[in-house]
């Protein structure tokens, strides 16, 4: 692995970091390859079902039809799939793959969630999605815990307190109850997309700064140590946790620009009151939350798989069950988050 370095004053909002850019020259131009297979829009702005399609036999498929498969996830946010004979491994090669064709750096590969047990049966790069495990670990996420009652506070994207985040997830929920535990998405883009051309210039100009110090407590808690080693790439390792990225963030693969804070891990806009900064996060967390029109909501079945872009998506579980839910969940990290101003919005690019 090359020898990147990890000096903040190496970051640029614009250029991204060095050591951890994407090598995608121009966002990826779907081919056509995927029409032959039947799909279909669960929303106009997010979410895609396809029908019939095995991720097992993806692993087969030529680089064109993952290139425009990368396409087709990064464009539509999140896309479904039932009833997936695929195990973990077959999972993983699959998620590397589609990272790599959509040109994540050389130095990015499966994160290791800092969570994440040493020794783990299925290996560092798997994390398991279990609500028995939560439970114990004392059910931070249910909606009726005192941190919140609200089934909102969950939503977030993947990992963004890590340097080099998640450019693509996917879960696999092999255990559900007889009904609730839905997922649901909602697009980067279109959040975009909502604000007023004066607020998307001001935004264009800001970090903020993503923490997931509670880790560290959650860590004790489950009494396993958090994993300070190399999380799948090298800019992100040791305990600290926290970050800062650009609040509106290019995604290589479209060249769509989408916002990039979310409830889970933003904690603060930097270079602004700290009052300011909490009126500007709720009034984005809040465009997330309450326009349900920029959401998918999927209701699992036993085995399903979702694979989405971590980039310009946020999703929330849903805590509203008692039975065991469980699942496998593989996230590929992408490039460090950067800002090309002169990238295009969601609906500027389709208007075009
Ligand atoms: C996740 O946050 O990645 C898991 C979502 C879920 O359990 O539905």
């Amino acid at each position: 692995m090359p020898s990147i370095s990890t000096d903040p004053v190496d970051y640029n909002i614009f250029g991204g970091h060095p050591g951890s850019r994407t090598r995608m020259q121009n966002p990826l131009v779907y081919s056509g390859t995927l029409d032959e297979f039947e799909q279909n829009d669960l929303t106009p702005v997010i979410g895609r079902e396809f029908y019939g399609l095995q991720i097992r036999d993806l692993l087969r498929w030529d680089d064109q039809h993952m290139k425009d498969l990368a396409a087709t996830i990064s464009q539509r946010g999140v896309i479904f799939l039932r009833n997936q004979d695929v195990n973990p491994i077959e999972m993983k090669d699959f998620i590397v793959r589609l990272s790599t064709l959509a040109g994540c750096p050389e130095s990015s590969g499966l994160h290791v969630h800092p969570l994440t047990e040493e020794g783990s049966e299925l290996g560092d790069q798997i994390s398991v999605i279990s609500s028995e495990k939560q439970k114990k670990g004392g059910g931070l996420t249910h909606q009726l815990s005192d941190v919140s009652r609200f089934a909102s506070a969950g939503w977030h994207s993947d990992i963004t307190f890590e340097k080099v985040p998640s450019d693509y997830a996917m879960l696999k929920i092999h255990t559900l109850p007889k009904t609730g535990g839905d997922t649901m998405w909602a697009s980067g883009y279109e959040i975009y997309d909502r604000l007023s051309a004066p607020m998307k210039k001001f935004l264009e100009g800001l970090t903020a700064t993503h923490d997931a110090t509670f880790f560290n407590d959650e860590a004790e808690r489950l009494g396993n140590p958090l994993r300070k080693g190399v999380r799948g790439s090298p800019l992100n390792q040791g305990g600290e946790l926290r970050t800062q990225h650009p609040v509106v963030r290019t995604n290589p693969v479209t060249g769509w620009k989408s916002v990039y804070v979310n409830k889970g891990f933003t904690k603060r806009i930097n270079g602004v009151s700290k009052d300011e900064s909490d009126i500007l996060l709720n009034y984005l967390f809040n465009l997330v939350t309450q326009n349900h029109d920029a959401q998918v909501r999927f209701k699992w079945n036993q085995n399903d798989c979702a694979i989405w872009d971590n980039r310009s998506t946020f999703h929330c579980a849903t805590y509203d069950y008692d039975a065991a839910r469980a699942g496998d969940r593989v996230c590929s990290l992408g490039e460090a988050p950067y800002l090309d101003l002169g990238s295009k919005s969601r609906r500027e690019a389709l208007a075009a």
